[in-house]
């Protein structure tokens, strides 16, 4: 099968399996506060991270690229959309245009679109030294993700299934380039040895791909004839992630993702412990279900309401929402217990 048809499938399979709502966030509660002391007017939603200063706490996550003119007017569009709100985007894995140039304009179609823009590139963990820097130059990434998605490779039928050495090839790749490196999970979520390791070969910044949202495993069964139903079923929940991230992350940017859907989804990501949240799949979803009006009023309305949801609690600013008192009760209260974390 073609890399272009696959990715073609993977739109179209995400958008059938759906965003389930598993992500463990009805476990956690915010405190109530009746005299918060603040203003919505006042409520800033800017977030640091490292040396970049971004206009929302929301980016838009990486998907897609080099399947045609389709994904040319996918990546377009999120462009327009990710400038129309100043968020940082990320295109989807570069390897296919690393391998064939023709596929190389599906992704730069998004420096032009947004030239100032906060750009993210993506390649997988199997990439080389020289691979990433060709990708950071493809579209003069700001910053670059490598994903992580072991479960997926192993659910996709004509998937890798050797994972030696990534941790090497991730440490190389942060010693050879010299934009910050993001690794990321694609819905099966990292664990605290995860970010460590990661953290201990100097990477900047996790972002947990929890699970509860788009589900990769689900999408390569669909891809089967003999299903991996095990594997639907199987990974850590974004809520449980992002306390896990937290615990041990001493310092390097969290990036919440993976089902965030709703503002309030967004400001729990955050009060766990979150710098930003990704959103991939919904946001996908509005785009070709809606069109790109409807996804950019949806980003300005979670904007408003993420500072709705801030002023209610008393936290002027997006440090002060990551101060929130929170409950965590149920599933998630439950695994962070037994993985000893307060
Ligand atoms: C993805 N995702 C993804 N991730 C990545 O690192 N490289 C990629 O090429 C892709 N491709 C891709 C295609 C489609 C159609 C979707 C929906 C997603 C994974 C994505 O970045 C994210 O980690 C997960 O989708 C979880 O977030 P949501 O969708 O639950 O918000």
């Amino acid at each position: 099968m073609s890399r272009s048809k696959r990715k073609w499938d993977h739109i179209q399979l995400a958008m059938s399996t759906g965003q389930t709502r598993l992500a463990g966030f009805e476990d956690i509660n915010f405190v109530h506060q009746s005299i918060p002391h603040t203003s919505l007017d006042q409520a800033n939603i800017n977030v640091e991270i490292g040396e970049l200063s971004l206009s929302s706490p929301i980016f838009i996550n990486g998907m897609t690229g080099g399947g045609g003119e389709r994904t040319w007017r996918i990546n377009r569009d999120l462009a327009i959309a990710a400038k129309a709100l100043g968020l940082a985007v990320s295109v989807g894995s570069q390897m296919s245009a690393l391998k064939d140039p023709s596929e190389i304009s599906s992704y730069k179609i998004v420096r032009k679109e947004y030239p100032e823009g906060l750009i993210i590139g993506n390649l997988g963990s199997e990439a080389t030294v020289d691979q990433a820097k060709a990708a950071i130059d493809m579209i003069e990434a700001n910053a670059l993700q490598i994903h992580l998605n072991v479960v997926q490779e192993l659910t996709m039928p004509e998937g890798d299934r050797d994972f030696r050495s990534a941790l090497q090839r991730i440490e190389e790749i942060v010693r050879s380039v010299n934009v910050p490196i993001i690794v990321k999970e694609v819905g099966f979520g990292m664990s605290k040895e995860t970010v460590s390791m990661l953290k201990s070969v100097g990477v900047a910044a996790v972002d947990v791909g929890g699970f509860g949202g788009t589900n990769f495993a689900r999408i390569e069964n669909e891809r089967r004839k003999r299903e991996l139903p095990f594997f639907n079923e199987w990974g850590i929940p974004t809520a449980v992630s992002i306390a896990e991230a937290r615990e041990v992350s001493g310092g390097i940017t969290i990036f919440g993702t993976g089902g965030i859907q709703t503002s309030l989804d967004a400001t729990k990501a955050i009060a766990l412990g979150a710098d930003a949240v990704g959103m991939a799949g919904f946001i996908l979803g509005i785009l070709l279900n809606e069109g790109i009006e409807a996804l950019i009023e949806e980003l300005h309305n979670l904007h408003d309401e993420i500072k709705m949801i801030m002023t209610a609690l008393g936290a002027s600013n997006i440090a002060e929402l990551q101060k929130a008192p929170l409950i965590i009760s149920g599933k998630t209260h439950h695994w962070l217990t037994e993985r000893d974390i307060n």
